[in-house]
């Protein structure tokens, strides 16, 4: 018997008891005549005490071993006189009568503790030694009970799991595919699933009613935190629904989710947002809604004074921010520092402070104190503000003023990792224009319906077709998005017309769905959940990466892995490939 507990169990009641332990060497310490080990495994740290007075052959024995080796230990639950109230085992220690070593360890390349002196790249080398640390180990453990719960909940409601295939046909989600080359039909490739759509679509057809899986979708896009090249989503899918169905039903899943896990209790639905008033409000589709910072526009505002930079902008906006008008030279400078950054890609800043020796602005050689005084009403800034404006292109200036706005909330501790703020953001456009490419293309997936009122716009105006599609947005991330689908397959062909595929085209590449349309496709809808971000999000953490077991860096790289990595000449033979990285 390796055990008797584990080493988060014993506590002070357990005083006098004989026990087993086993585990990792997280630390040993030698006080004189006491040697002292933190035995470490999934549950908790245990400490052993070794007495040289009493047993001086095992207490050498304890000296000599090194830190991650795997240990036995066998002896007595004792109190303990120097107590650690930060750990349940903390009253007590084991008398160590016994000791086997298990298996030795080399010297690990970073300590394994919370705070741990390995930088990134050595922790993703050695991920298995990352995921023994407490932090690492609990978000896992995070993911696992969400998991446990999602399946819970939808398994109430209906809902039934069902596997689909990875190696499937390219399914356009608007990312590139990772292929896989087929050894049978040479020349051929599967694609990995960016998501199951048209497969749970085809779910629909044969008639589940209520579909979900919990799976892994690839998409070989550029990185960011809170983007990997696998992750997964939580994929669902029901029939006979419209909007408002599919999006009770999965608000039922979010606050059932936020009371099991997090304990926070939402009584109110979920507000809801069209998407043209979150660009107009905040300057982006996914709004952080825990504080308020509403974009206003000045454009017609501040035009004739002769200030260049105003008089040429498709759009003038600013926000304003509480409390700050006593901001130094220096920190302006930095806000003008952050928006000219290529990423955020604004020109300058102008900026209003409204001090209590009134207001004072970067531009008061171009405008009036009673031009001033039009931005402060109709900004709303109050004594104490600052009020900070953006010019440009309007696309491109609502972005770096959401970017600013999130930056000033950042500055300003207004995005608290224990205040949640869901939001619905519907009636996103259907299509998006590509300047390069001169087409539209489906900003969610071409088998999203247009707004029933829309339809007729298809046609005849494109760009003002509204989709019957929803995002659901959790302090600023987006959460999971979805849509009613098209079930009609003359709508379905219209769609792949007017996003420019010819009918040859669009049979080669989606002959099975709109084939199987023919066979009676119940109107449906669904959606899916970032399941990494959603733990993440619950772990109070932006980065998706320490909540996936064994992540890819930015660069789509297993370090531990060492991946992608060439593969070897009879592999290529045999798939019959050759490898020209020339052009
Ligand atoms: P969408 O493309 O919006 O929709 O993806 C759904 C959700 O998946 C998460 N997500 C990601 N998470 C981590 N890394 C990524 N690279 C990544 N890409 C997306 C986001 C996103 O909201 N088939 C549709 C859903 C549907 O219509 O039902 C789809 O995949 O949280």
């Amino acid at each position: 018997m390796y055990r008797t507990h584990t080493c988060g169990e014993l506590t002070i009641g357990d005083a006098g008891k004989e026990v087993i332990l086993s585990g990792w060497l997280q630390r040993s310490r030698d006080l004189g005549g006491m040697t002292f080990i933190d035995l470490r495994d999934r549950y908790g740290i245990t400490q052993l005490v070794f007495n040289m007075d009493t047993n001086s052959e095992l207490c050498e024995k304890a000296r000599k071993l090194g830190r991650e080796y795997v240990i036995q230990a066998w002896g007595k639950v004792r109190e303990r006189s120097n107590k650690n109230p930060r750990i349940p085992t903390g009253e007590i220690e084991i008398e160590v009568e016994r000791l086997e070593v298990l298996n030795r360890s080399e010297v690990p390349p970073f300590t394994i503790e919370d705070n741990t002196d390995g930088g990134e790249e050595l922790r993703m080398k050695y991920r298995y030694l990352d995921l023994r640390r407490n932090i690492v180990k609990s978000n896992l453990i995070l993911r696992h009970k969400v998991a446990r719960e999602v399946r819970k909940y939808l398994d109430s409601e209906g809902f039934v799991e069902i596997e689909t295939p990875f190696l499937i046909k390219s399914t356009p989600e608007g990312a590139r595919d990772f292929v896989v080359p087929s050894r049978m039909q040479p020349g051929t490739f599967y694609a990995l699933p960016q998501s199951p759509q048209t497969l749970k679509q085809l779910l629909m057809v044969a008639g589940f009613d209520r579909y979900f899986q919990i799976v892994k979708c690839f998409r070989d896009e550029d990185l960011r935190a809170d983007r990997q090249p696998e992750f997964t989503q939580i994929d669902c899918e029901m029939s006979f629904v419209e909007r408002d169905d599919v999006l009770e039903t999965f608000e039922g899943l979010a606050k059932y989710l936020f009371r099991e896990i997090k304990g926070i209790k939402f009584t109110e639905t979920f507000k809801r947002m069209p998407y043209s008033e979150a660009m107009e409000r905040y300057g982006t589709d996914k709004p952080d809604l825990r504080f308020e910072m509403r974009i206003t526009e000045l454009t017609d505002l501040v035009k004739g004074r002769g200030f260049q930079a105003f008089d040429s902008a498709g759009y003038v906006g600013a926000i304003c921010a509480k409390g700050c008008s006593d901001y130094s030279r220096k920190q302006l400078d930095e806000l003008t520092e952050f928006v000219k950054k290529p990423q955020i890609g604004a020109r300058g800043l102008v900026y209003v402070k409204y001090g209590s020796d009134g207001l004072k602005s970067s531009v008061d050689k171009f405008y009036s104190g009673g031009d001033l005084e039009k931005w402060v009403k109709i900004t709303g800034a109050e004594q104490g503000d600052l009020i900070l404006i953006l010019a440009g292109e309007k696309n491109k200036t609502l972005y770096a003023l959401s970017e600013l706005r999130l930056e000033m909330a950042n500055r300003l501790g207004l995005r608290k990792k224990d205040v949640f703020v869901p939001l619905w953001v519907v009636d996103f456009p259907l299509l998006e224009w590509d300047e390069e490419e001169g087409r539209f293309f489906a900003m969610h997936h071409p088998f999203t319906s247009p707004k029933p009122e829309d339809i007729s716009l298809l046609e005849t105006d494109p760009a003002k077709v509204r989709a019957n599609a929803y995002d659901l947005v959790i302090n600023g991330t987006e959460i999971g998005g979805g849509s009613i689908r098209i079930h009609d397959t003359s709508i379905q062909k219209l769609m792949f017309k007017v996003l420019g595929f010819s009918e040859e085209e669009a049979e080669r590449q989606f002959g099975f769905l709109l084939g199987a349309f023919r066979y009676g496709a119940p109107p449906h809808g669904g959606i899916a959940f970032g399941f990494d971000r959603w733990v993440a999000l619950f772990g109070g953490q932006d980065s998706i990466r320490d909540f996936i077991a064994f992540p890819k860096n930015n660069s789509g790289r297993d370090l531990m892995l060492d991946t992608p990595s060439e593969i070897s000449e009879k592999q290529l033979k045999e798939l019959k490939l050759k490898i020209n990285l020339e052009d």
